[in-house]
């Protein structure tokens, strides 16, 4: 896209860190504290990703655990993340689901932000964190690195109005944008066969402008876009970049990291006809070969 039809897209955020480090307190926490009122009276749905707003300003987090966010998309050649916000419990320090955090970040090219949680606990050491992290190339700022820490307390709800400006700061400097006046391109996060509603796939845009009407084909899918919701199952009529979205009317379930694109009716037809036998006719060698 020409520079100058790209406008500024909200970052999408990924939670990773060792198992039991707090990342699902976290994103709760960040949800309870920045949801509007009316907002937190509708229903939410689970889509996979979720907006919060902060200081007028949208962030977008992805709810599926910080791994699959990267390893089943990145697997396709999606890249959702443009942020990831490494977890690390201030009591039990540097554990090795954090060093693979870190290492998958690292190989995918998206910066860090490190969130020292569990401080309100007895025993919690946010310098031994830090001094732990300088040996995978983390060092603070504070101590004359780049790499941006937060001390907070999911529990307590300490830090996390300093974890959110540091996002959007973050997201400023990389220059976040994309192009909403052209037909949408966006990932698939989750989807699943629903029994009232048919296939149900959330998708998060990158690209474009997706409307409600839209043909696209999603990997071996395909179909018109007949309804979509936000994860507060509001009627949507378009997402614009960043957007993520849970989108009825392919013909078929999608999987993660699929692609969608918006084409014309006849196209979606036929690619997804000539991606279906390809499927077919690699599942047969599959089960000829074992
Ligand atoms: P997995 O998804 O299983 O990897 O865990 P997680 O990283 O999502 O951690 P989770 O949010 O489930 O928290 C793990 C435990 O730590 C729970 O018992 C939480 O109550 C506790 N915990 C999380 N954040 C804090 C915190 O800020 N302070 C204290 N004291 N406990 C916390
Ligand atoms: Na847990
Ligand atoms: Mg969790």
């Amino acid at each position: 896209d020409p520079p100058e039809s790209l406008k500024f897209r909200p970052p999408v955020v990924t939670i990773m860190g060792h198992v039991d480090h707090g990342k699902t307190s976290l994103l709760d926490a960040i949800r309870q504290t920045n949801v509007t009122s009316h907002e937190a009276g509708g229903i939410t749905q689970h889509i996979g990703a979720y907006q919060v707003r902060y200081n007028g300003k949208k962030i977008v987090f992805m709810d599926t655990p910080g791994h699959e966010a990267f390893t089943a998309m990145r697997a396709r050649g999606a890249q959702v993340t443009d942020i990831a916000v490494l977890v690390v419990a201030a009591d039990d320090g540097v554990m090795p689901q954090t060093i693979e955090s870190i290492n998958h970040a690292k190989s995918a090219g998206v910066p860090v932000i490190v969130a020292i949680n569990k401080i309100d606990k007895e025993g919690a050491n946010p310098s031994q964190v830090m001094q732990q992290l300088t040996e995978y190339g983390l060092v603070g700022e504070d101590w004359g690195g780049d790499t941006i820490m937060v001390p907070v307390s999911a529990h307590k709800k300490i830090g996390l109005d300093e974890l959110l400006e540091n996002i959007l700061v973050l997201a400023e400097v990389s220059d976040l944008k994309a192009n909403p006046d052209r037909p949408a391109r966006g990932v698939v996060i989750e989807a699943k066969l629903d029994k009232g509603r048919g296939s149900v796939a959330s998708v998060l845009i990158q690209k474009g402008t997706l409307h409600v009407g839209d043909t696209v084909i999603v990997g071996t899918c395909y179909g018109n876009v007949r309804a979509m919701t936000n994860e507060r199952g509001e009627r949507m009529k378009k997402a614009e970049p960043s957007i993520p979205v849970e989108i009825l009317g392919l013909n078929d379930v999608p999987e993660a990291g699929d692609i969608l694109n918006v084409v014309d009716e006849k196209t979606a037809r036929s690619v997804a006809e000539k991606r279906m036998e390809k499927k077919r006719t690699s599942e047969l060698h599959q089960n000829q070969k074992v």
